[in-house]
């Protein structure tokens, strides 16, 4: 994509004081001024403890270096992220960024961003296009590696056991990419034990109280739920409200893996009450605002950057919960 404006001395100034981070470390120097790049940043929503941690990370971050941000909250709604774009490109900011609520339907969007020269950056969650050179490059998870690690977990875990293991999910938000994504690395990897079975599925949105309330729905209808797998750690734990509220000791008489690592979900894994915890970091800021800087400045950025992640049990939430940034 062409870059459509001369690199600033504030620009240069964000690229060489701006260091990437492996683990999106919120630690970017700067304070450039008030005359910087200007970003408009379109977010999901405030639906997790992850999603406002990522929320002020980007802040943060852009506050460090100087990037004057224009920050929309899209209360989980595409129209919404649709308008906040639109008025981005209205408004004539230097580079957008978003993380889509679902995966579908940006092309058109995408394609005016670009009709009016703003270069896209995707956060997060992948957008599915026809035409990928849409948007200049993506920064985020690898969502599908998160759900195979949940379902690695199991196979391991019910590695010597002989019968069905009755497995529900509950799922995040409908069409979004990390549900599309974490579904498909778990299936994918619980295909290697034919005993490992998903006898239900539901939508959690991503939210305590919607996860609360699937996981009461698969205990009316279900005996002998053995494990879960919560798409993030909200869900997870309110999963466990459920359990409990049902009699049954959650991270014993019923396992329960979920993604993002945040501190509550940490500390749930570390006192029993989840069982194992696939990280998500939501601290993107720094890594942010650095391809931002080298957009605006006509640099290479690589197309897709991943970041690092890990997963927790019992002894190694343990470990780390003291410094848990989130
Ligand atoms: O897109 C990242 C996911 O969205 C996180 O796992 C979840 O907690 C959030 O709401």
């Amino acid at each position: 994509m062409e870059v459509r404006r001369a690199p600033t001395l504030l620009a240069l100034l964000l690229v060489g004081l701006v260091t990437a981070c492996g683990g999106g470390e919120d630690a970017a120097p700067g304070g450039a001024g008030q005359d910087g790049v200007r970003l408009g940043f379109s977010q999901v929503g405030t639906e997790s403890a992850w999603r406002l941690a990522n929320t002020r990370s980007i802040e943060h971050a852009a506050t460090n270096a100087g990037v004057r941000l224009d920050l929309r909250i899209a209360d989980g709604k595409q129209e919404n992220q649709a308008a906040a774009i639109r008025e981005f490109i209205s408004a004539d900011v230097d580079v957008i960024a978003f993380s889509p609520v679902v995966e579908t339907g940006w092309d058109t969007l995408l394609q005016e961003a670009r009709d009016a020269g703003i270069p896209v950056i995707v956060t997060d969650r992948m957008v599915d296009t026809t035409d990928t050179s849409l948007f200049v490059t993506m920064l985020g998870s690898d969502f599908t590696a998160e759900g195979r690690k949940a379902g690695e977990w199991l196979v391991e875990h019910y590695r010597d056991r002989h019968g069905r293991v009755r497995i529900v999910e509950i799922e995040g938000t409908a069409g979004s990419a990390p549900a599309n994504q974490r579904r498909a690395g778990f299936a994918e990897a619980i295909k290697a034990d034919r005993d490992l079975q998903v006898i239900g599925s539901g939508d959690g949105d991503f939210t305590r109280a919607q996860g609360e309330q699937v996981m009461a729905g698969f205990l009316a209808a279900h005996t002998g739920i053995d494990a879960v797998f919560a798409h993030n750690d909200d869900e997870g734990l309110g999963a466990v409200e459920a359990i409990e509220a049902a009699g049954k000791r959650p991270g014993t008489d019923i396992k329960i893996i979920t993604v993002d690592a945040s501190r509550d979900g940490l500390a749930a894994l570390a006192e029993g009450r989840l069982n194992y915890v696939v990280e998500c970091n939501p601290l993107l800021g720094s890594q942010l605002m650095e391809l931002v800087g080298k957009v605006t400045t006509g640099q290479t950025v690589p197309r897709r950057v991943v970041v690092d992640e890990t997963a927790f049990d019992r002894e190694a939430a343990k470990a780390v919960l003291h410094n848990r940034q989130y």
